[in-house]
């Protein structure tokens, strides 16, 4: 008979999902083994509403955002023992030897969860926010860069029109990731961040500098972790910087769109990965990279640690302007 994979993907969306379901598939089932998807995260496995997954039916997602199996916030599955024990009777019943989990840092945890409960698990990082410990980079946060981008080029069209100074909110959870390196590929003239205290009155000087100088745009980027753009306009209003300020929160476009190459290479590194996981028994770890390797952090070791910003990323902070 042949061996079950079970794959949900849970937590917030992330583009590249939806490639990373295409190669694990057809990786899995040309290795012989069955692949069973399951509906909206853990939720469908504790229900059993299964998508089976098969060699046609992945055809065409490298190029689709989102995720044709659906996803959940389930807090429940955190919450209530009787509930991850519905999910492991579920999956025992099915005949599923692994259950491998494309999600963030909550999602992590559920499968950590799990797996003290003696479910095989694996578990592929994927969130825009690039805040798992135990890789460098987190599935969709190249694509989710890219829209961030290009609407802040969009936006600066139009400050620069008027004359006006924009903060725009960016996602990112608890972690500055997004805002940080948005602001370096803009040319932003401020960030905030959780991780660094930004001089509020400095930035304000140079903002009123700016616009003496006759620059007619300024860009400032926050992190959503650190404060709301209502917040920072609201104190860089007290200020006098000269230009007219105006607000943009860019919200949920950021998990859409078209995965960009980056997202697609990365999610056949993982599907690479987890098969290699597969085939050594080496389960309940996070499959990752660092710089050209694929890594394997047991789960017990990346629930427990938090990913840092990089040295690199808070000195540009303090040491380097982006402005152009
Ligand atoms: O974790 C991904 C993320 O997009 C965060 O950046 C954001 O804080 C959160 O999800 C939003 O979640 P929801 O779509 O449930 O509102």
């Amino acid at each position: 008979m042949k061996k079950s994979i079970g794959i949900i993907t849970s937590g917030g969306d992330a583009p590249g999902m939806n490639p990373l379901i295409r190669y694990l598939t057809r990786a899995l089932i040309e290795n012989n083994y069955e692949v069973v998807g399951f509906k909206n995260g853990y939720r469908g496995v504790v229900n059993n509403e299964q998508y089976k997954l098969t060699y046609d039916n992945v055809a065409g997602l490298l190029k689709r955002g989102g995720t044709i199996l659906g996803t959940s916030r389930f807090p429940e599955f955190k919450t209530d023992e009787s509930v991850r024990l519905k999910a492991k009777e579920v999956l025992e019943n099915e005949g599923i030897s692994v259950l491998v989990v494309i999600g963030g840092d909550g999602s992590m945890r559920g499968a950590y969860d799990l797996s003290k409960i003696g479910v095989n698990t694996i578990v592929l990082p994927a969130s825009i926010d690039n805040d798992m410990y135990g890789t460098d980079e987190t599935l969709g946060m190249h694509t989710a860069l890219s829209t961030i981008q290009d609407a802040v080029d969009k936006i600066k069209d139009t400050a620069s029109s008027h004359d006006r100074a924009f903060i725009i909110e960016v996602m990112g959870h608890r972690s500055g990731y997004l805002a940080v390196t948005a602001a370096i590929a803009t040319g932003a003239e401020g960030v905030f961040i959780p991780e660094v205290e930004t001089d509020v009155d400095e930035l304000a000087k140079r903002l009123r500098k700016r616009y003496e100088e006759g620059r007619r745009n300024s860009i400032i980027i926050v992190a959503e972790g650190k404060a709301s753009a209502y917040d920072i306009a609201k104190m860089l209003k007290e200020k006098d910087i000269g230009y007219d300020i105006r607000i943009s929160v860019l919200g949920h476009i950021q998990r859409g769109g078209i995965p960009v190459f980056h997202d697609r290479l990365l999610a056949f590194r993982l599907a690479m990965g987890t098969l290699k996981a597969i085939f050594d028994g080496n389960f309940n770890v996070l499959v990752g990279v660092k710089g050209k390797e694929i890594t394997f952090t047991p789960l017990k070791e990346a629930v427990a640690r938090r990913k840092k910003l990089s040295e690199f990323l808070i000195n540009s902070v303090y040491t380097f302007r982006w402005e152009d």
